[in-house]
C-alpha cells in the first residue's frame, strides 16, 4: 500500500507518528516560504506543511504542485500551533510536516474547481464526470447509496428472500413507458426491449416455486425526464407467494426503518401513516401528497352555488368543481403578487385563480357576487382567521385538483413550512383498477394490467359490458385494485399490488383492455401460459432506489445520487451515448437508416 492512513482519518492520536498519505492536492498555497497544501483522498482532507528548514529538495519539489496533482507524502503527524486550527474538518487539529514528497501523476488546468460549492454547468461537470465526483458532497451520496443497498440485501436475506437476476435483453414490459429497443443481429427484423421492470419475470418465479424474490436492478424507460426521472433508473424490486398487502407493507416498513437507521442515523417510527386513493385526492388532489405539512385543500362546490359569479356557476353546471385553499396569513399579499399567483396556477393549468382576503372582513373582486353567509361559510370551510388568503379554482375534477396540489406545495415552501430532516411515510391504497387516458378516448390500467381487483370488485369485473370501457363515466373507475404506493415528502417512492393469479380474470382484464388475446399472447403470452400451471397467490412491490436515495441525501435531483447520471435529453456527456455507428453494424444487423426529420 502507498498509504499507512487515510487523510480524513490522521487525529490526535497519530501525534509523533511517520506516515505515509496519498491523495490528490485539494489546495495549496505559499506563506512566506512555507508551502500549504490540503491533501485529499475519499475520507478527507489533512493539512501538509513544506518547510525548507525540515526538508530543502521536498520543499523545492512542492513548489512544482498544482491542483489535483497526486502526491505519496511521508511526514510527522504534529498538533496545529495554537490559533492554526481548522475545526470545521476532523483532522483540524493537526497537520503533518512533509518529509518526503513523491509527485504520482500531474494534472491538466481544470475546467472548474473540485470544491462542493461549484459554478459549473451540468453540461461541463457531466463532460468531466470523473471530476465531479472528487467532490466530496457527490461521494457523500455514492457512500450512503452503497450503505443503503448493504443494509437492504441484509435485510431482505434475513426476511428469507432470494436475490435472482432477470434478463436485461427482453420483451416489453408492461409499464407504459416507451421501450428502449435493441436490434437482433441474428433475427433481422427482430427487437429485444430492455426491461422497464422484471414485472413479468418476477410474477414467473412465484410460479416457479421461489416463494420471495428480490432484485436490486436497473430498468429503462425512455420518458420524459425530471429531477426524479432518469431514463435508466434503479428499483429495489420484490415479489412474494402466500403474502397479502399488510405482509409486504410491513416487509417495506422493516427495510426502510433498517435504511434510515444504518444510514442517517434517523429513527422512524412505524406503522406509517395509511390514505385511500380518494382520501388523498380529495384532501390533498394527488396520489403522493407531501405531508410534511398539513394545509389541506377543500371542496366548496356546494357553498359557492349559493354565488351569482359566473365562473363558478358556469363550472358546476359542466360536471366541474370548485376547490379552495387557505393561504395562511397571506392577506397581505399585493395585486402584484396576487397576479403573479395566479399566472404560476395558470402555468399548472388552471384558467384562474378567485381569491378572498380575510382582512377586515372580506376584500375580494369576487365578494359582491356572495350573500355574506355565504363568505361566512367559506372562510369555515377553510378554517380561515383574520389574515389569511384564500384562494379557488374551479375546474374539472382533474385540473382543479391538479393546480391546487402544485399550489399547496407552492404554498407549502412559501410559508416556511417544510422542516429539514423531517420524514413524511404514507402508504396510499385502494387505488382504482382503470383511469381514465382522455387521448385515447378509453381506460387503461392504472398500475399495470396484471394487478388484481379487490375480491368485491372480480364478479363486477366480469358482468361489466366491454364496450363500457370506452365510456369516461362508466362504473369502471369505481372498481378498486389490490394497488398500494408508497411516498415519502411528496415522492413517489415506491408501487406494488398483488397480482391477478387465475388465467380467466387475467384474460377478462385484457379483453376489457382492449387487448385481443392474439396480442395478450403475443406481448405476456409467457406469463399467461404460465399462470395456468398451479400460480400461487402473489404480489410484490418495487422502490426506486434512486428517489429514496435523493431524500435521505437531501440532493436536489437523482443525478446527484447516481454516478454517471443522463441529461434532460437523455444523454451521457462523459462517453457521448448515444452515437452513430459504423455502417458496418448497422448492416450486420440488417438496418437501413431512413432518418424523418
Ligand atoms: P412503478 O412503475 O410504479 O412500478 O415503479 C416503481 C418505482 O420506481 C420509481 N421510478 C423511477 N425512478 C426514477 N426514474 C424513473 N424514470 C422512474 N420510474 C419509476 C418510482 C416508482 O414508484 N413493476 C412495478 C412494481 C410492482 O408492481 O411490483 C413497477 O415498476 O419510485
Ligand atoms: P374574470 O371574471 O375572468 O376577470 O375573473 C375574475 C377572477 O376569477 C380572477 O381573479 C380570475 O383569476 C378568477 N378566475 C377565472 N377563472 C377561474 C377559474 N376557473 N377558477 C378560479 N378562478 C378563476
Amino acid at each position: 500500500m502507498l498509504r499507512d492512513k487515510y487523510c480524513g482519518e490522521i487525529n490526535d492520536s497519530d501525534i509523533g507518528k511517520n506516515l505515509n498519505i496519498a491523495g490528490w492536492a485539494n489546495k495549496w498555497r505559499d506563506h512566506g516560504g512555507v508551502v500549504f497544501i490540503d491533501l485529499r483522498d475519499r475520507s478527507g482532507i489533512v493539512q501538509v506543511v513544506f518547510n525548507p528548514e525540515i526538508n530543502q529538495e521536498t520543499h523545492q519539489t512542492a513548489h512544482k504542485i498544482r491542483n489535483e496533482y497526486v502526491l505519496q507524502i511521508k511526514g510527522e503527524v504534529r498538533k496545529r500551533p495554537a490559533g492554526t486550527e481548522n475545526l470545521s474538518i476532523p483532522s483540524g487539529q493537526i497537520e503533518v510536516i512533509a518529509k518526503e514528497l513523491k509527485i504520482l501523476n500531474d494534472c491538466n488546468p481544470l475546467p472548474f474547481m473540485v470544491e462542493d460549492e461549484t459554478e459549473a454547468s451540468e453540461s461541463l461537470r457531466y463532460k468531466h464526470r470523473y471530476l465531479d465526483l472528487r467532490r466530496p458532497a457527490i461521494q457523500k451520496n455514492l457512500i450512503i447509496r452503497h450503505k443503503a443497498t448493504k443494509s437492504i440485501r441484509e435485510y431482505l436475506d434475513t426476511q428469507g428472500f432470494l436475490e435472482i437476476e432477470t434478463p436485461v435483453l427482453t420483451k416489453s414490459t408492461p409499464e407504459g413507458a416507451r421501450d428502449y429497443l435493441v436490434p437482433s443481429r441474428t433475427n433481422p427484423g427482430h427487437f429485444f426491449a430492455l426491461p422497464q421492470s422484471p414485472q413479468i419475470f418476477k410474477q414467473i418465479l412465484m410460479v416457479s416455486g421461489l416463494e420471495k424474490y428480490y432484485q436490486i436492478v436497473r430498468c429503462f424507460r425512455d420518458e420524459d425526464l425530471r429531477a426524479d426521472r432518469q431514463p435508466e433508473f434503479t428499483q429495489v424490486d420484490l415479489e412474494t407467494s402466500f403474502m397479502n398487502r399488510e405482509d409486504i407493507i410491513a416487509v417495506i416498513e422493516g427495510l426502510i426503518k433498517k435504511v434510515f437507521t444504518e444510514t442517517i442515523s434517523v429513527t422512524l417510527e412505524a406503522p406509517f401513516q395509511r390514505l385511500t386513493y380518494s382520501e388523498a385526492m380529495e384532501r390533498f388532489g394527488c396520489d403522493k401528497p407531501d405531508l410534511r405539512f398539513s394545509l389541506e385543500l377543500k371542496n366548496v362546490s356546494d357553498i359557492v352555488k349559493e354565488s351569482s359569479f359566473k365562473v363558478f356557476l358556469d363550472t358546476l353546471s359542466k360536471g366541474g368543481i370548485v376547490k379552495g385553499i387557505n393561504a395562511k396569513g397571506l392577506a397581505g399579499y399585493s395585486r402584484k403578487e396576487l397576479e403573479d399567483l395566479t399566472k404560476e396556477v395558470q402555468g399548472y393549468g388552471a384558467k384562474g385563480l378567485a381569491w378572498i382576503k380575510i382582512k377586515n372582513g372580506f376584500e375580494s373582486p369576487i365578494a359582491k357576487f356572495f350573500p355574506e353567509q355565504a363568505l361566512k361559510s367559506l372562510a369555515e370551510r377553510l378554517e380561515a382567521e383574520e389574515g389569511d388568503l384564500l384562494l379557488f379554482v374551479a375546474d374539472n375534477k382533474k385540473i382543479a385538483n391538479d393546480c391546487l396540489s402544485r399550489l399547496r406545495n407552492e404554498l407549502g415552501r412559501r410559508l416556511g413550512l417544510i422542516k429539514e430532516g423531517v420524514y413524511a411515510f404514507v402508504w396510499v391504497t385502494d387505488f382504482p383498477l382503470f383511469e381514465w387516458n382522455d387521448e385515447e378516448k378509453r381506460f387503461e390500467a392504472m398500475h399495470h394490467p396484471f394487478t388484481s381487483p379487490i375480491d368485491e370488485d372480480i364478479e363486477k369485473l366480469f358482468s361489466i359490458n366491454t364496450e363500457e370501457i370506452r365510456n369516461p363515466k362508466s362504473e369502471i373507475r369505481n372498481l378498486v385494485a389490490k394497488a398500494y404506493d408508497i411516498v415519502l415528502n411528496g415522492y413517489e417512492i415506491g408501487g406494488g399490488s398483488i397480482r391477478i393469479h387465475k388465467k380467466d380474470v387475467q384474460d377478462r382484464m385484457f379483453q376489457l383492455l382492449n387487448i385481443s388475446p392474439e396480442d395478450a399472447s403475443l406481448k405476456f403470452g409467457f406469463l399467461l401460459e404460465a399462470l395456468q400451471y398451479g400460480a400461487p397467490p402473489h404480489g410484490g412491490i418495487a422502490l426506486g432506489l434512486d428517489r429514496l436515495i435523493m431524500i435521505i441525501t437531501g440532493a436536489q435531483s437523482i443525478r446527484d445520487v447516481i454516478a454517471f447520471p443522463k441529461t434532460q435529453k437523455a444523454i451521457c456527456p462523459l462517453s457521448n451515448a448515444p452515437s452513430t455507428v459504423d455502417p458496418r453494424q448497422l448492416k450486420e444487423l440488417s438496418i437501413k437508416l431512413d432518418i424523418v426529420e
